[in-house]
């Protein structure tokens, strides 16, 4: 049985630590929060995945997996070091790498014996070698160590599948035999396996992230054009994707990406580019796009209602970044909100699990409301903004006969527009 130390239980550390109990190891999960450990240790999970809950519980009960704050136990009998801590953007869009660095210090400080210390986090090419050299300068006495990249590709929402099933596993390091250990653990999951250097495997991670963001930046201008046109972007999406060298996946046309990764990524992704000297145009143009989503939005739900918002009750259907979680890191509803409520509207919100953590994001003029229907009643417009799955089961006539004019505005395609015209709706969606 290996023995690993998971160090961060964020999204990606917990996922990582649960499901590497799963398959079999004793995995030690560390973080710095000491709410968030105690409240492991009780069972309560610090964020809301699906599935997470009962995977940890399962693991904890086969004593799996245990919770600390110590490096010096989490380390003990360690062969693994994953590093999960976040690499938000920094002032000028570089990543952060402050907890990662703060990491590598208190492993080093730590460790009793050699082990290998693999960066799951996202960081800037590089950052492998610069971790390497933190370790041996911050070790009290000498050991063994490698480090490798082992960049993580889940998404929230589905997270342990995406963990269990990867497309694939990338491996980068200068150091074969640690990279090949590191490789046995990752078998079980029965992926291919990508081994590199430290920083094609660290670019690998970048490059995946800003990709799709660039297939959904495309779409999304895309939609804009098909509006004009008169062509559905939905039905153009499904046509392209059963192209193989297209994929149908990540075409989806709307409020553009959001969340922990995309943006902060293909924000890094240009830093590097344009520290490096060079002009990173296409990126910077994914970025454009994407940011004006969330003003066309604003705009075209105050041409529904005739040109002027102000004193009008909108109700928003959705606050997480995308369903299936609770995350709300840059996600569409602040910035659309913030837009309502400077422009003098009265704004509604509801998500089935994100209005915890949405509350001290949204301004204090919000209203929260513990029901779709009830956010309905006498409201002058809807607008979806996460494509919840409860949204698409609206009984849409109730919907109709609570608001004060039936306008919806979907910003996710997630209605049909001959039904929502049926209905009596007046319906505008994204490039259809
Ligand atoms: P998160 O903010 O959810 O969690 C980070 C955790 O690290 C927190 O619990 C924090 O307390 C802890 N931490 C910070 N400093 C620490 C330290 N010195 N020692 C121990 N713990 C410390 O972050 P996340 O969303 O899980 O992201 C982690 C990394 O994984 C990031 O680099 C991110 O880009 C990458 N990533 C995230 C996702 C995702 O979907 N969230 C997917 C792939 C990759
Ligand atoms: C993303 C990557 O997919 C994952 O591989 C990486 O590890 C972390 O970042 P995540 O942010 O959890 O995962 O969600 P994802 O499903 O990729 O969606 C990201 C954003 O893109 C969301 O805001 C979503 O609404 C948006 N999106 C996604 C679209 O607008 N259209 C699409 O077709 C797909």
């Amino acid at each position: 049985m290996k023995q690993i130390c998971v160090v961060g239980v964020g999204y990606v550390g917990l996922v990582t630590a649960a499901c590497f109990a799963d398959l079999g190891n004793r995995v030690i999960a560390l973080d710095v929060n000491e709410q968030r450990v105690e409240n492991l240790k009780k069972g309560v999970m610090p964020i809301y995945e699906p599935g997470l809950d009962e995977l940890v519980k399962r693991n904890v009960s086969g004593g799996r997996i245990h919770f600390t704050t110590s490096y010096a136990e989490a380390l003990k009998d360690a062969e693994y070091a994953f590093i999960a801590v976040g690499t938000p953007s920094g002032e000028s869009g570089e990543a952060d790498l402050q907890y990662v660095e703060a990491a590598a210090k208190s492993i080093a400080q730590n460790m009793r014996a050699a082990l290998i210390i693999i960066n799951k986090s996202t960081v800037p090419i590089g950052t492998g070698d610069w971790v390497a050299d933190i370790v041996k300068s911050a070790q009290p006495n000498p050991n063994e160590f490698a480090v490798v990249s082992c960049p993580e590709f889940l998404r929230e929402g589905s997270a342990i599948a995406d963990f269990m099933s990867p497309h694939r596993t990338v491996i980068g390091s200068m150091d074969k035999d640690a990279a090949n250990k590191v490789a046995h653990l990752h078998l079980p999951l029965r992926a291919p396996i990508v081994i590199t250097d430290l920083r094609t495997a660290e670019m690998i991670k970048y490059a995946s992230n800003a990709f799709l963001a660039t297939k959904i930046s495309f779409m999304n201008e895309l939609a804009d054009l098909c509006e004009l046109v008169g062509a559905d972007v939905k039905e153009v999406a499904a046509g392209m994707g059963y192209d193989a060298r297209i994929g149908r996946h990540f075409l989806d046309a709307g409020l553009g990406w959001g969340g922990s990764c995309f943006p902060k990524d293909v924000e890094a992704l240009a830093f590097m580019a344009k520290e490096k000297g060079l002009n990173p145009r296409i990126l910077n143009d994914v970025m454009d796009v994407n940011n004006d989503r969330r003003k066309d939005a604003v705009k075209n739900v105050t041409k529904m209602l005739g040109g002027e918002i102000k004193g009008k009750t909108i109700g928003l259907l959705g606050l997480a970044f995308k369903p299936n979680t609770d995350d709300m890191r840059y996600a569409p509803s602040i910035d659309i909100s913030a837009a309502l409520v400077r422009a003098g509207a009265n704004v509604r919100v509801y998500d089935p699990v994100a209005m915890e953590v949405a509350r001290p994001l949204l301004s204090a003029e919000v209203t929260m409301f513990k029901d779709p229907y009830d956010l309905a009643k006498d409201c002058d417009a809807l607008m979806i903004i996460t494509e919840w799955n409860e949204f698409k089961q609206l009984d849409l006539e109730k919907v109709k006969g609570l608001l004060k004019t039936p306008v919806i505005y979907d910003g996710r395609n997630i209605y049909d527009p001959k039904v929502m015209k049926e209905v009596g709706f007046t319906y505008r969606a994204v490039g259809r």
